[in-house]
């Protein structure tokens, strides 16, 4: 029998040996000056099997970080401490991808560990607790309005840390435009209450992540950049209320980025579907992009086979799954039992809870 979740796939300029793809998970283990370390080389060499791995979210910039030890893409260190990983995960034959997140208004000062503005859409704070140091739940800082220049900049920075995980040996860059960070918060009437051309209209809000989007896939071509988004979804402060005009008009500001010469498209839209009660969210993007879809949310091995077999996904990745099951692709290959993760160790332990879990 044919196992769909066993077809290679073609994503833009990425090439997959397999539709299982692991889902960017932050795991709060990064060293000192936010650089990957060997052990997290370790921890992604053992996912290595799936078709394409999806890093943590990775900040482009100083001003990105909000959470406790999470990983740069800015400094000569963390380029090299990432190149460590990419290797570990070429050498297995597998693919990655890095998940470019900017915090924006989420952000614990105390996570820092130094002094950057907190940024954000308008000057409207985050009232959610989020995690601080080592995990214990705090308040977030008082952000502040990007202005006209800050726009600018954070576009750069963005095309910048695309270049430095090129640099680094990554296969490409995935933009973070869900969960209630920076791009999200654009997107949002909740935390966007701009009067210039970034605010206001649906394809206002969607101009930000649009020109991010852009700027990359000129810096290192569109096939290597996907984006990643979760209508809907109401964390970090988000209005829940009608999605789909604004992610509409992010899809089909996606859809128009193009190579002029090689005719090279995005490399696909990888969405969590938070299955809302009123919106085919899965439909709404198959209708508004034109390119491969990466679905997530939920999944098990049949759910995920009936979106491949049902076209609704050229690809399905799973998140937690993989934690504490490395070897995820075989297992779900030979129909063996899944092991359950330990959620005391998500965020804290190195090692433990993060590469001592066993292939089969
Ligand atoms: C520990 C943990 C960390 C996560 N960190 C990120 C992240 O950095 N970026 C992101 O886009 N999603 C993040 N997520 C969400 C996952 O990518 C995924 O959407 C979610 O776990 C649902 O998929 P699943 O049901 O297969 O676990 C995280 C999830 C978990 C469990």
């Amino acid at each position: 029998m044919n196992d769909p979740l066993f077809a290679p796939v073609r994503l833009g300029a990425l090439s997959l040996a397999n539709r299982i793809v692991m889902a960017p998970m932050t795991r709060d283990r990064a060293g000192p000056g936010d650089v990957p370390t060997p052990l997290m080389s370790e921890y992604y060499r053992q996912r290595a099997s799936a078709g394409l791995i999806v890093t943590e979210g990775t900040q482009p910039s100083p001003e990105g970080k909000g959470y406790w030890r999470t990983p740069g893409i800015w400094s000569q260190e963390q380029i090299a401490g990432w190149a460590s990983v990419a290797e570990a995960v070429h050498a297995e034959g597998g693919k990655i991808v890095m998940q470019l997140m900017h915090c924006g208004r989420v952000v614990v000062s105390a996570n820092r560990g130094y002094d950057a503005d907190v940024i954000a859409p308008s000057a409207m704070r985050c009232t959610d607790l989020v995690p601080g140091p080592d995990g214990v739940p705090a308040s977030c800082a008082e952000p502040r309005a990007m202005h006209a220049e800050d726009i600018e900049r954070v576009v750069g920075e963005f095309g910048q840390a695309a270049l430095n995980a090129r640099a680094a040996g990554l296969d490409g860059v995935e933009l973070h435009c869900a969960s209630g960070y920076l791009i999200n918060q654009f997107l949002n009437p909740a935390s966007n209450r701009r009067t210039d051309s970034f605010g206001g209209s649906p394809e206002n809000r969607a101009a930000f992540p649009a020109r991010i989007l852009a700027h990359m896939a000129e810096l290192i071509g569109p096939g290597r950049v996907g984006l990643r988004i979760s209508p809907g979804n109401p964390y970090n402060g988000m209005d829940t209320a009608d999605p789909a005009p604004v992610f509409t008009a992010l899809l089909r500001a996606a859809d128009q980025i193009v190579n002029p010469a090689s005719k090279e498209r995005l490399a696909y839209v990888h969405v969590i579907d938070m299955g809302l009660a009123d919106l085919d969210t899965l439909g709404m993007v198959r209708s508004n992009w034109s390119g491969p879809i990466i679905a997530n949310n939920n999944l098990k091995a049949e759910s995920a086979r009936a979106l491949l077999e049902g076209d609704r996904a050229e690809a399905v990745s799973f998140g937690r799954a993989f934690i504490a099951n490395p070897d995820l692709p075989e297992r779900l290959r030979t129909r063996a039992a899944l092991r359950k993760p330990d959620y005391t160790l998500l965020y804290v332990g190195e090692g433990r809870g993060y590469t001592d879990y066993q292939s089969l």
